[in-house]
């Protein structure tokens, strides 16, 4: 217990406290937590660094070394790493195979683009350590068996990077539609997305369909988990709608043009019945994001909401209708800033307790390789029914594949 209460003190008060001036025995109340597990971190992009701050706000962890495959990422990191956290040793290795098998780390996780995931998981699972792989797992379907198969005999804990189910608007509503099962029997789900265009990335290799999986497999996948975990069944159909009509138009890149989608309307149809639907626009002003849920006895709408106009807007609201059934709620669930402004309003930090918690034997509803299987398969379905104008059966899809 008094170890919980130092390790609170460190993420939530210690980065509002001057303890710099303190000596290293004077240390109680704000010392660092000696840390349990040592991860490598593969890949140190963007999202590989909020994996480093991450590891090192939670504590549990630490960081034991990164590799990647290019040197300018190498470099940055390294010396982020080290002005941020001058105490911490650091190994940077030279080959994926030496950061996989290094006897003195005890996880991988894999923070490479989309199209590479498949080869390094490959070398990764030779060491059996537990790995975290980010989202999408795979970009295609013939890889996405193969990992699924990888996974069911893997003998150490295999997570996905589905973080966004930990963000306070869907844990609530998880608790509320899920656990509580305060709206009866879910009939319609549906989320929005409307935010900017993609990020710049190494190589810019989000921008092609080919490299990423295409817009509905690299970004939506978020989305489509959280519709099969609310829908709490499997995906029957799929028909979807979109296209580039304003983002990378006249991006090109060795002689290569962007395809990617920037707009799209997807519905999914589940096996128990429940319909679906998901509206994606990036090339607007804003980041926000939706979701509403109506069941035969009431409904949720939740919101993240960041627009960038003066004043100060509402981040986060949840509100919950529920007749005369039982309490409606409005709230603005959040978590303390320091978590909320780590990385994806705090969704990373939770997936790394729960990696935690994994590692510990703890049970958990981590996203698993099977959660990060039909999120994907949703996806490519949806990419696939843009392409043909078609809706695409799931059974159908399959087939052959299993
Ligand atoms: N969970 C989330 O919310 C979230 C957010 C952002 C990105 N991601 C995912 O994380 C992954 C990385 O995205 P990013 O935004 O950090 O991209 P990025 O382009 O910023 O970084 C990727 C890094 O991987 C390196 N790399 C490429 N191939 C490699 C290989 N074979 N071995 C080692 N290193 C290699 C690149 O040099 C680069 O430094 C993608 O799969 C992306 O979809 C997830």
């Amino acid at each position: 217990m008094e170890t919980e209460k130092k390790e609170l003190n460190q993420v939530l008060f210690k980065p509002f406290f001057n303890t710099e001036y303190l000596r290293e025995e004077d240390l109680y109340l704000y010392d660092t937590p000696v840390p349990d597990y040592r991860f490598n971190i593969i890949g140190t992009g963007l999202i590989g660094q909020e994996h480093i701050q991450v590891t090192m706000l939670e504590g549990h962890g630490t960081i034991h070394g990164i590799f990647d495959s290019s040197r300018h990422s190498l470099e940055y990191t390294e010396e982020m790493f080290h002005r941020n956290y001058p105490k911490q040793p650091l190994k940077v290795y030279e080959s994926l195979t030496e950061a996989c098998n290094d006897p003195e780390a005890d996880a991988l996780f894999i923070c490479t683009p989309n199209y590479s995931h498949m080869e390094v998981v490959r070398e990764a699972v030779k060491s059996g350590k537990p790995i975290f792989l980010e989202k999408p797992m795979v970009t295609k379907l013939e890889d996405a068996v193969e990992l699924r198969n990888i996974a069911k005999d893997y003998p150490a804990v295999f997570q996905v990077g589905l973080q966004y189910r930990y963000k306070a608007i869907y844990t609530e509503a998880r608790r509320e539609a899920l656990e509580h099962r305060s709206l009866g029997q879910i009939r319609n789900i549906s989320i929005v997305e409307n935010r900017l265009p993609f990020l710049d990335k190494v190589d810019q290799w989000n921008k092609f369909s080919e490299y990423s999986g295409g817009t509905l497999v690299e970004k939506c996948c978020h989305y489509f988990d959280l519709f099969n975990l609310f829908a709490q069944s499997t995906p029957k159909t799929v028909y979807a709608v979109g296209g580039q009509d304003v983002n990378f138009k006249k991006f090109e890149r060795n002689g290569k043009k962007s395809d990617i989608l920037d707009n799209a309307y997807v519905t999914v149809v589940y096996e128990n019945g429940i319909r679906c639907s998901f509206h994606l626009c990036m090339f607007c002003p804003m980041f926000y994001e939706e979701l509403t849920i109506c069941g035969e006895q009431g409904r949720i709408r939740a919101y993240e909401n960041e627009n960038f106009l003066p004043g100060a807007p509402e981040h986060t609201h949840f509100e919950m209708h529920c007749a005369d059934h039982r309490p409606s709620i409005i709230s603005s669930p959040c978590y303390p800033v320091t978590i909320q402004q780590s990385g994806h309003m705090g969704g990373t930090y939770f997936e790394h307790k729960i990696f935690i918690d994994n590692l510990d034997g703890r049970k958990t509803d981590s996203a698993t390789v099977e959660d990060g299987f039909w999120s994907v398969v949703v996806g490519i379905a949806a990419e696939q029914s843009v392409k043909t104008g078609q809706v695409v059966e799931i059974d159908k899809l399959l087939a052959g594949t299993l």
